[in-house]
């Protein structure tokens, strides 16, 4: 098997399999309990927001454990429109933000806020001036993410800090960092960064678990009521297991983090070299560094469909995705490639690989060697 669909998910580390489940076996207790077991579930907790706060380079305190980024993308863009209204209702993101964004936006478009999703351009970059011209006094957050899961672009968030620095009536700055989150290096509080969004499955953790992190005197309306957990955030009875899988995870992930980086954007590379060499008229999705994070590589094969390539690559035991499977699972036109100008049959004709430190060289040899059969094979059908 050769698994290249790491932007969807990651298989997780078996030292994170292995500590799932001694927590579940032996540490099953409520970390709110006051008994000894309460205590020592409690431990696992505390030493998961430790790890995650060294990663960050922040404090415990502004660490919050949630369900994945997609809790944790509503809770901060609700949490902070509900929280600010009464500043104003005006909120800014990009046009090619996770549906996890796109769609919390577009809820809170029915409950009367206005939202401006901003262009990109054919690298898939904002554009910082009309960033810029966009601001208003009525507006209260700004969420773009750092790395697009479908491509790889890197969006300017240090410069987007220099302008928002500058305002008076300076609104939150969220950053969906699901995809940067050990690939990319990104430092909440040198970047002006409030709120900012992980999730475990994409750095070898378990699924259903994610975190917030949340700089210290940001106000933000929680979305659940219940027992008060994460400091009143996150009200619910941890997900341990889960939390301390993603710990575990995390401190794996930033071992040598830069060679791992490394590893991965030189099997990128390797691949675009090989898919460009191959083939004269591919369309690479994903910009040249340093534009791009090293995981994903974005290629389309214009007139074919990227889908029908993505079986033949599986039926030889090879692993990519057409787009974002958080929403390819319906097959729809990228809304990523759209907004970045693409033609359809570039639209339709993209394909997906996306690395991990546990990918090889080898692998991608692999990849090209079903991968020139099938697309001549497919184009020779279509005369
Ligand atoms: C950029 C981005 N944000 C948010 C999410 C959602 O994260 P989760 O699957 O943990 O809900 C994903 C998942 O694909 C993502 O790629």
């Amino acid at each position: 098997m050769v698994y290249l669909d790491n932007a969807a998910t990651t298989r997780p580390f078996d030292e994170v399999t292995e500590l799932v489940g001694k927590v579940m076996r032996q540490d099953f207790a409520n970390p709110s309990s006051l008994h000894h077991l309460g205590i020592q579930a409690e431990e696992h907790l505390e030493k998961a927001r430790q790890i995650l706060a060294d990663a960050l380079q922040s404090t415990t305190g502004e660490i919050y454990f949630t369900s994945g980024g997609t809790e944790t993308n509503n809770m901060v863009i609700k949490g902070a429109a509900r929280a600010h209204q009464r500043k104003g209702k005006h909120i800014i993101t990009s046009a090619i933000e996770h549906k996890s964004v796109l769609e919390t936006c577009q809820a809170l478009e029915r409950e009367g806020y206005e939202v401006t999703r901003l262009p990109v351009d054919s690298n898939g970059m904002i554009n910082l001036a009309s960033f810029e011209e966009s601001l208003r006094d009525d507006t209260i957050l700004v969420s773009i993410m750092h790395v697009n899961n479908e491509t790889g672009v890197i969006q300017p968030i240090d410069r987007v800090n220099e302008i928002l620095r500058d305002r008076h009536a300076r609104p939150l700055f969220h950053v969906d960092a699901v995809q940067s989150f050990g690939k990319t290096p990104l430092h909440p509080h040198p970047s002006g960064i409030d709120l900012l969004t992980l999730s475990s499955h994409k750095v070898h953790g378990p699924k259903g678990t994610g975190a917030l992190f949340r700089k210290q005197g940001v106000n933000l309306t929680p979305l659940l009521d219940g027992g008060a957990q994460e400091g009143g955030l996150r009200s619910g009875t941890e997900n341990l297991p889960g939390i301390a899988g993603f710990g575990k995870a995390v401190q794996m992930n930033f071992n040598d983090v830069f060679e791992k980086q490394l590893h991965m954007g030189h099997l990128r590379n390797r691949l675009r070299k090989k898919i460009t060499d191959a083939f004269e008229d591919v369309v690479v999705n994903t910009p040249d560094d340093p534009q791009a994070a090293p995981h994903i590589l974005n290629v389309s094969f214009p007139g074919l469909q990227g889908e029908v390539l993505l079986r033949k690559l599986e039926s030889a035991g090879i692993y990519v995705s057409t787009g974002s499977a958080c929403t390819s699972g319906k097959n729809k036109p990228s809304h990523v490639l759209q907004a970045m100008g693409r033609t359809r049959d570039v639209v339709q004709g993209a394909l997906r690989f996306s690395f991990s430190i546990m990918n090889s060289e080898e692998e991608t040899d692999q990849v090209m060697e079903h991968l020139v059969p099938a697309v001549k094979r497919m184009r020779k059908m279509m005369g």
